[in-house]
């Protein structure tokens, strides 16, 4: 006891320390969230002991309505992803469609607990996103709107994502000295995780035919977040959304080292968010428990679940939205391996932050197989789906393409928690689960063609079942 103590009163000045290092003036009463810095190196150096008020910091910021004292707001620069100067005039210090829209994070990350989904009066209106500039109106042609993804468990899914990269590029790799080595084409199939990308050829020059990968990228980097799955990691979108949301510009994109300045968006603070700050965000995203089984579930509810989720499977829905994917390592490191520049690289950081989700309380209740991988359920594949045909488009309803993806294709969602998180859809506007599972069309259309097929009763004990998948503090 005293020891576990000690060990906790260190962990506290370690941290302390990293925050004292560069506390500013100011009484208690300091409006500013940011009254100090976290510096990365420090954290990193700090280790595991440091884990826990870690993760505290980054549910304070996660919460913390920013001020302008912190740096809220970006007279000068846009949403966009790769810093852009606004071309003329000065951007509001608040706009519901390019923002920034919001006060904090969790002013939209908050349903049913901190972390969670929102309700559609949060939703975001996300432009192309690269070079996206304002727009004052929620027209199709300027943007598309999103309804708040719940994080519960986004930890996992980047650990996932990133092994998934990782078996694809090693399949690549392969594929390529094989064809070096025999002088002749070589086909290989995409596959990780049992869950199938298509394929591609490598020819004897070292050119790769790309044309038949399907559902993930052309680099083979699976991107597990947003409903188009265009981005990375964690950290990655953090940066966009400190950005897009609130005008807090992370050093590590908007500094000096890719824009020349210390303050980028003109808000009046130089050097807003500090990678240490980043990694405090991102540590506490990463460990926010995984969703549930709704606990006590009355006897009737629990056996139409039970026989909704054999029929989800029987009718195919599990093609996609995959029970469970085996995940080899639970030590999440940040920076995280496949990033762009402008979010902190492995490469950049002297040490990195590493996070051993093992040691939390939520790791005992995943199961594993009998090669010792974790058994991460969470009902997606993590793969891209055209969901839209001719006559069942309701889910078509964009005009906007996002990166290299169409507009009628999307991430599968993960469905762990699914009965805590309505309205459904990309944009939010299928308020019951039985209308989102009829707009599917596209690939998604025979198992939803199947639904309609069953029996009243039947239907009801899959709704039965995704209701029994919830988020309930922990
Ligand atoms: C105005 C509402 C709003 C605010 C504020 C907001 N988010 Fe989000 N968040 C969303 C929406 C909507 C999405 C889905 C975006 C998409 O699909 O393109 C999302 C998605 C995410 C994702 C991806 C989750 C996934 O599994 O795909 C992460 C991570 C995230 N937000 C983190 C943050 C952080 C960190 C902050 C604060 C710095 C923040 N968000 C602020 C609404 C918001
Ligand atoms: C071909 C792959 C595929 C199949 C098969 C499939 N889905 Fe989906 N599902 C998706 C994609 C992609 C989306 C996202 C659609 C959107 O938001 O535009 C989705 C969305 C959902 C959602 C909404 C989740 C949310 O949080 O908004 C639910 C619920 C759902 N599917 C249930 C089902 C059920 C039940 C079945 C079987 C009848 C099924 N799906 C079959 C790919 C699939």
């Amino acid at each position: 006891m005293r020891n576990r103590f000690s060990a906790l009163t260190a962990a506290l000045c370690v941290l302390s320390g990293v925050l004292a290092a560069s506390a500013a003036a100011g009484g208690s009463w300091d409006e500013r969230v940011f009254g100090s810095h976290l510096d990365f190196d420090a954290i990193a150096a700090a280790g595991p002991s440091a884990l826990d008020s870690l993760i505290e910091r980054g549910r304070e910021l996660f919460k913390a309505k920013f001020t302008t004292a912190d740096g809220a707001g970006r007279p000068k620069a846009t949403q966009a992803i790769i810093p852009t100067k606004r071309k003329s005039g000065v951007n509001p210090p608040f706009s519901r469609t390019s923002g920034p829209d919001s006060n904090s994070c969790f002013g939209c990350h908050n349903d049913p607990i901190e972390g969670g989904s929102g309700d559609d009066v949060a939703n975001v209106f996300v432009s192309e996103g690269f070079e996206s500039a304002q727009f004052d109106n929620t027209d199709p042609s300027f943007s598309s709107e999103r309804h708040t993804i719940a994080l519960m468990g986004a930890g996992l899914v980047e650990l996932l994502a990133r092994e998934m990269t990782a078996d694809l590029q090693a399949i690549r790799a392969e594929a390529v000295a094989h064809a070096r080595l025999t002088g002749e084409d070589c086909r290989a199939d995409l596959a990780a995780k049992g869950v199938r990308f298509g394929w591609i050829i490598a020819h004897a020059d070292g050119i790769v035919d790309l044309d038949s990968v399907d559902g993930v990228d052309a680099d083979l980097i699976v991107r597990p977040f947003s409903r188009k799955g265009v981005f990375t990691s964690l950290r990655q979108f953090t940066i966009n959304a400190l950005n897009i949301h609130h005008g807090m510009e992370a050093v590590e994109r908007f500094g000096v080292r890719w824009t020349g300045s210390h303050d980028f968006a003109e808000s009046g603070v130089p050097d807003a968010i500090t990678a240490g700050d980043v990694s405090a965000l991102v540590a506490f995203q990463a460990t926010l428990p995984p969703p549930t089984v709704k606990a006590n579930l009355p006897g009737d509810w629990r056996a139409a679940a039970s026989q909704g989720e054999i029929q989800f499977q029987t009718i195919g829905c599990a093609s996609c939205h995959v029970q469970t994917l085996p995940l080899k390592s639970l030590v999440f490191t940040d920076p995280a391996p496949f990033d762009m520049a402008g979010t902190l690289r492995t490469s950049e950081a002297k040490t990195p932050i590493r996070i051993d989700l093992a040691a939390l309380p939520f790791a005992k209740s995943l199961k594993r197989n009998d090669k010792g991988e974790w058994l991460i359920p969470l009902y997606s594949d993590l793969k891209r789906h055209l969901v839209v045909d001719e006559s069942v488009n309701a889910l078509g309803n964009e005009l906007q393409a996002q990166r290299f993806v169409e507009r009628d294709v999307f991430l599968t969602p993960r469905l762990w928690g699914v009965g805590s998180t309505a309205p459904y859809g990309h944009n939010g506007s299928f308020r019951m689960l039985d209308e989102i599972i009829v707009a599917h069309g596209g690939d998604a259309r025979f198992s939803r063609d199947a639904y309609l097929a069953l029996d009243p009763q039947q239907r009801d004990s899959i709704v039965a079942f995704l209701r029994s998948l919830v988020i309930e503090a922990p």
